[in-house]
């Protein structure tokens, strides 16, 4: 079966409409959109700084006024929800995604969050970046530009786990997993200036086989750390 897909708007209630994606070839699969105002989001972002994901990317710590938010490089960026939640909880937050219907997405999905009262100052934190983590991360005149780089690619599907979900199911389809997310730790270490954050399954090994300097265990899931003391 050749996975097809099609774009569509669909109508809200009284929001904006939302752009969403079909799989013609998985016509009783409806459609996926990158929605970040639901009630699964809102209560992840209630769990607050004190969350796996936020101890992780450091966001739980004090910053003076001076500083500013923290700023986070989301490279795999997806559906966008965990970045989102970074910039929910006060980061200052680039989506950087390879795919572009993935990214027409995301656009989408800022756009309506800009519309939402609760969320707006988030989304004023968020840009949206169309491109390649390896190559943005390995361009010197990016390096220093962001506290810390956040990697959640797809892990491969070996068969043994659950069925993924439905929406996993179709961006695997779409973007042709992330076969080749080895190559992204090394750029990314060069690139940030504090730490990298790596999303892995439970017991997936370390990406790249490179042990981390410190993990934090979600439900499901670990946020593996790489501190970089010696980055400018
Ligand atoms: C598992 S999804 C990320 C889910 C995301 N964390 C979320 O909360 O919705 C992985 C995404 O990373 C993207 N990706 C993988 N490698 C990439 C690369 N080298 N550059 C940019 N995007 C990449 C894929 O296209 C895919 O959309």
């Amino acid at each position: 079966m050749t996975p097809e897909f099609a774009l569509e708007h669909e109508a809200d209630g009284d929001a904006l409409p939302r752009l969403s994606l079909r799989a013609l070839h998985r016509p009783k699969f409806g459609t996926i959109c990158a929605d970040w105002l639901t009630p699964d989001l809102a209560r992840r972002i209630g769990a607050g700084r004190k969350q796996p994901l936020a101890r992780a990317v450091g966001l739980n710590k004090p910053r003076a006024p001076e500083e500013g938010p923290l700023r986070v490089l989301d490279a795999t960026a997806g559906l966008g929800r965990d970045g989102f939640t970074l910039a929910m909880l006060g980061a200052a937050v680039s989506l950087l995604e390879r795919n572009p219907t993935t990214c027409a997405l995301l656009r989408d999905a800022r756009l309506r969050a800009l519309a939402a009262a609760g969320a707006q100052a988030a989304a004023e934190r968020i840009e949206i970046l169309e491109g390649d983590a390896v190559a943005r991360m390995a361009d010197a005149a990016n390096h220093g530009r962001w506290d810390v780089i956040y990697l959640d690619p797809m892990y491969p599907d070996d068969g043994k786990s659950a069925l993924p979900s439905k929406e996993m199911q179709l961006l695997r389809e779409l973007t042709g997993g992330d076969a080749d997310a080895d190559a992204l730790l090394a750029p990314a270490l060069r690139c940030a200036r504090r730490r990298v954050v790596v999303k892995r399954p439970s017991k997936a090994p370390p990406l790249g086989g490179r042990a981390p300097s410190l993990s934090f265990d979600g439900t499901q899931l670990r946020f593996d750390v790489y501190l970089c003391p010696f980055n400018p």
